[in-house]
């Protein structure tokens, strides 16, 4: 196979708690964009997560283990340290709707404030994944709501496991 080492990569954050469709689809489009996709899990000890750090990393590379231009990495602290460090010029977010927007704005403009040379891009997703969330898909599913359509049958294998060790884990 070849070496995508030294290709140009976008860094695509995120929390991924869990990964849905909606982020897949962002992913596969950005991927049409550069040779390389290194998506960036947050690791946050300030903020209670479904899935630990680890889960969400190895989930994210189980998905893509066949598609080596797709890289999965833990983060934590500034995202523009990280991007430095990794050698990315460029950040990728999805916007579903307007209500994302003012949000993802500000954390462009502070980024751009940060780094002046990381360049911030905003992909829509598939019309059919506009309604989705992380949060959603775990309010779904804790209500019994199927989420077959919405993630990876390896993201609701690990919502199952969570909520039969644990059925007050998705309730928050
Ligand atoms: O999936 P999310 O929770 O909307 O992703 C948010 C994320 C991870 C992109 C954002 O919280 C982030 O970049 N955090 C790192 C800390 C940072 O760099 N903060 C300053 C810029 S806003």
């Amino acid at each position: 196979m070849a070496s995508t080492e030294g290709e140009e990569r976008a860094v695509y954050p995120g929390s991924f708690d869990p990964i849905t469709n909606g982020h897949m689809d962002i992913i596969r489009r950005g991927a049409k964009l550069f040779p390389r996709i290194l998506v960036a899990v947050l690791e946050n000890p300030k903020k209670a997560t479904l899935l630990s750090t680890e889960e969400r990393v190895a989930i994210i590379r189980d998905i893509f283990k066949d598609q080596p231009h797709i890289e999965v990495e833990a983060f934590h602290g500034l995202l523009t340290d990280f991007t430095r460090v990794r050698g990315a010029r460029a950040v990728i977010r999805g916007l579903r709707a307007i209500s994302d927007f003012e949000y993802e704005l500000q954390m462009a403009l502070m980024n751009q404030q940060l780094n002046p040379d990381l360049e911030t891009l905003f992909m829509m997703p598939s019309a059919r994944y506009t309604f989705l969330s992380s949060s959603l898909v775990k309010e779904v599913f804790a209500l019994g709501g199927s989420v077959h359509e919405l993630v990876p049958p390896i993201v609701e294998q690990k919502l199952r496991e969570k909520f039969a060790s644990n059925p007050e884990s998705l309730s928050s």
